[in-house]
């Protein structure tokens, strides 16, 4: 993220730099976790789409603080190991506690990579707060992290404990009772909740699933990850008993900061503002030859209007920009 003054006056991206966490979205698990006590018993748990890795910071620093105070009490049976597993397309820096994969989380192979680490042993509570690259058009990107949501809701049924947890980013579209139909097939308990540090302005919203209980003879299946349940274009409308509604939760402490204001930068009992940089800036992101590109001005050329980008970064890019980027490596 750059240095902006757009960045400067985020709340939540501020506090965040100033008490460590890799991105403001820890936040809005931690409020999450204010409602719902999500990490109330948890050991094992599963981060996916995790980078840069403000949620695993969470899981971490809440379910390893549990462990050893549980450690220090000498709790009769001895306390749960705690495990965390991370998954991201994007590589990670290392946490504490933390097992990371990088994959993509829609592929069997990944899924089955998660599985593996928890054979034997479900999960208590898994995450995800996946967001594909948005498009701007709006039914594609409902569609893709619908997708999204029902890769980590298969990958779910595979580690989860009955009576686990899932909680995950959803956007509020218009045929969004879809996704919350097929939840309720597997969770006694559905909320959409909406945490104060996630930007009105945005249709993103969480999706906590509670009580996982999965239809009697069910048998998770990686190669036909669809849920069958009967959908049609009227299924908004249905009336009756029929009708689908999931209760709407605004969480975190509603008297704390408004993600979509304005706030001075001297704040009451704070010092004046200081630049502080990320606490984690990200690992050869995938567009760092794009951005090396710009910054030597050589992605967009108004006289080179016959090329197009393609053509222009293909020239460029075997000698200029793996050059640099062998330089920025070191
Ligand atoms: C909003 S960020 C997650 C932020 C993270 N929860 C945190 O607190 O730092 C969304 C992440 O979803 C990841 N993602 C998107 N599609 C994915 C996929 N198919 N498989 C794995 N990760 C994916 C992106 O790489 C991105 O890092």
């Amino acid at each position: 993220m750059g240095r902006s003054s757009k960045d400067k006056r985020d709340i939540y991206y501020r506090l965040a730099k100033e008490e460590g966490w890799r991105a403001r979205s820890a936040f809005k698990l931690l409020q999450l976790d204010e409602e719902f006590s999500l990490f109330k018993g948890v050991s094992r748990a599963v981060d996916l789409c995790a980078a840069p890795g403000s949620w695993s910071q969470v899981l971490s620093r809440k379910l390893r603080v549990k462990e050893e105070k549980k450690e220090e009490q000498k709790e009769e049976g001895g306390s749960e190991e705690v495990k965390i597993v991370a998954v991201d397309l994007q590589a990670m820096a290392p946490l504490p506690g933390v097992t990371q994969i990088q994959g993509d989380i829609t592929k069997v192979s990944t899924a089955q990579e998660i599985i593996r680490h928890f054979e034997g042993r479900p999960a208590d509570l898994v995450v995800c707060d996946g967001a594909p690259d948005v498009t701007g058009l709006h039914d594609v990107d409902e569609y893709i992290q619908a997708q999204l949501l029902l890769a980590a809701l298969n990958i779910t049924t595979h580690v989860l404990k009955p009576g686990g947890a899932f909680v995950a980013k959803i956007f509020r579209g218009k045929d969004v009772t879809l996704l919350y139909s097929q939840l309720k097939i597997f969770f006694s308990s559905v909320t959409c909740a909406k945490p104060r540090s996630s930007r009105n302005s945005s249709i993103e919203a969480f999706v906590v699933c509670q009580n996982y209980s999965p239809p009697e003879g069910y048998v998770p299946n990686m190669s036909n990850p669809l849920l069958d349940h009967c959908y049609d274009v009227d299924f908004n409308q249905l009336e009756g008993a029929n009708r689908i509604i999931v209760p709407f939760l605004a969480c975190g402490d509603l008297s704390a900061f408004d993600s979509d204001r304005t706030y001075p930068l001297q704040l009451d009992g704070r010092q004046q503002y200081r630049y502080t940089p990320p606490t984690q800036p990200p690992i050869r992101p995938p567009y760092q030859q794009a951005s090396l590109l710009r910054k030597s001005n050589l992605l967009a050329r108004e006289d080179a209007s016959c090329q197009s980008p393609d053509q222009r970064l293909d020239q460029t890019t075997d000698q200029t920009t793996d050059q640099r980027l062998d330089q920025t490596r070191d």
